[in-house]
């Protein structure tokens, strides 16, 4: 458990902060509404090293840990959410699974060009038949020579269209289940990948989210990452610190909406003084200021946790769990505290609660949350 954070972390956290309010939050809005990616502000995250933070120097990062790197994802979202989860996707869902299972090679191939953001990575193990059953993919490979030969769909798919590689689950051995479940790392060049429809969102919209589609498509052995038939463990790993990105971003939303709804019910007057000297506003805030506050320990404890070499599975699902459900709750009772106002496009409280949702649903929702937790729990 920390409750201070070290004097890196206060120094990234005012970095990130500076950065999302002076270059991510003027163009939010209209990244919305525009369903626009922008590539020169990935640009820009990576000439701060955001891109690569928990990773070594050797490996394009900047050394530091997975607190710094949540802390990021929370000020980034605090603005914009699409831009946290972009970061998020990239660094726990494409980075971490090479950082961990790749090959010395695979690290500086695929790893070192990642960290340093000239490459975006993205992560595909949603299907249409199989989400939240992972372990029911149809996606195939078939090894060929030098190559597996991939077939088949993944959806959903957090920075698609956008990324340049793409962790990939698919099954090797479909009759032996999850055991024949292998990964790969597919680039976007790759023959017979492409990318197919994109989704129109309530949410998150500066972020793509689409399909991706393998047609008889060529992947070499060396981009095979882990070994035959790991595939399904490294998927869930992936997903266990990729859960508390999750929690960051929806810390960082919850955040951004309450500082939105506090300056606006100390400024908006009725029944002759602020609503927010009214017990009815002044409970909300005070509620939704707890919730925040318990979602950031859950999530920095996680993080803390994976940066030790501790074991952070259940840890991280709490705080996805916890953080999703209050972000969720914030965003509403901001967009409350708004009134009418907050109803409308003119204020950003109702952006912030279409971002809240998804929170609840990706990486796993809160229901498969319920599932992980509760089977370690039992464990225990
Ligand atoms: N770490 C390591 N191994 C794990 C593991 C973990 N966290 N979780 C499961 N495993 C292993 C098990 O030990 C087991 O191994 P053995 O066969 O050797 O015994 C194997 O995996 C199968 O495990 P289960 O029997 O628990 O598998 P299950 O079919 O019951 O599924 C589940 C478990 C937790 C429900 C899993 O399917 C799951 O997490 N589902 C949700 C998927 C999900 O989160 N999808 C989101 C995709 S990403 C996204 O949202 C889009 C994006 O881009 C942001």
């Amino acid at each position: 458990m920390i409750f201070t954070m070290s004097e890196e972390h206060q120094m990234i956290q005012k970095m990130v902060r500076d950065f999302a309010k002076h270059e991510v939050e003027p163009t939010a809005k209209e990244r919305d509404e525009e369903e626009r990616f922008d590539r020169d502000l990935f640009t820009k995250m990576a000439e701060l090293g955001l891109t690569g933070i928990p990773w070594p120097e050797k490996y394009g990062g900047i050394g530091s840990d997975y607190l710094a790197y949540v802390v990021a994802v929370e000020e980034l979202s605090k603005v914009c959410a699409s831009t946290g989860v972009t970061l998020s996707a990239h660094t726990s869902l494409a980075c971490w699974p090479v950082y961990t299972f790749g090959t010395e090679e695979q690290k500086q191939e695929y790893l070192k060009p990642m960290a340093r953001g000239g490459k975006i990575g993205a992560y595909g193990l949603t299907e249409p038949g199989s989400g939240s059953d992972a372990g029911g993919m149809k996606t195939t490979a078939v090894k060929n020579g030098n190559e597996y030969i991939l077939n088949g769909t993944k959806i959903f798919i957090t920075n698609g269209g956008i990324a340049d590689y793409y962790i990939v689950f698919a099954a090797l051995e479909p009759d032996k289940k999850h055991k024949g479940t292998t990964a790969f790392i597919v680039e976007k060049d790759f023959a017979g990948f492409s990318v197919g429809k994109k989704e129109k969102k309530l949410g998150i919209r500066s972020s793509p989210t689409t399909e991706i589609i393998f047609e008889d498509c060529r992947v070499p052995l060396k981009n095979r990452l882990g070994e035959e038939g790991e595939g399904f463990k490294i998927a869930m790993m992936t997903l266990d610190g990729g859960r508390n990105g999750i929690a960051a971003q929806a810390v960082g939303i919850a955040q951004g909406a309450f500082e939105a709804a506090t300056a606006y019910a100390k400024e908006r007057k009725q029944f002759g003084r602020p609503i927010a000297e009214q017990q009815g506003i002044s409970f909300k805030l005070a509620d939704m200021a707890t919730a925040i506050e318990a979602s950031r320990l859950l999530t920095y404890q996680a993080a803390w946790l994976e940066s030790e070499g501790m074991p952070y599975g259940k840890a991280s699902a709490m705080s996805k769990l916890y953080a999703g459900d209050a972000a969720m709750k914030v965003t509403t009772e901001a967009v409350q505290i708004f009134g009418g106002y907050g109803y409308t496009k003119d204020y950003p409280v109702e952006r912030y609660m279409r971002d809240a949702k998804i929170t609840q649903i990706y990486e796993g929702t809160q229901e498969i949350q319920r599932i992980v937790i509760s089977r370690m729990v039992m464990q225990s």
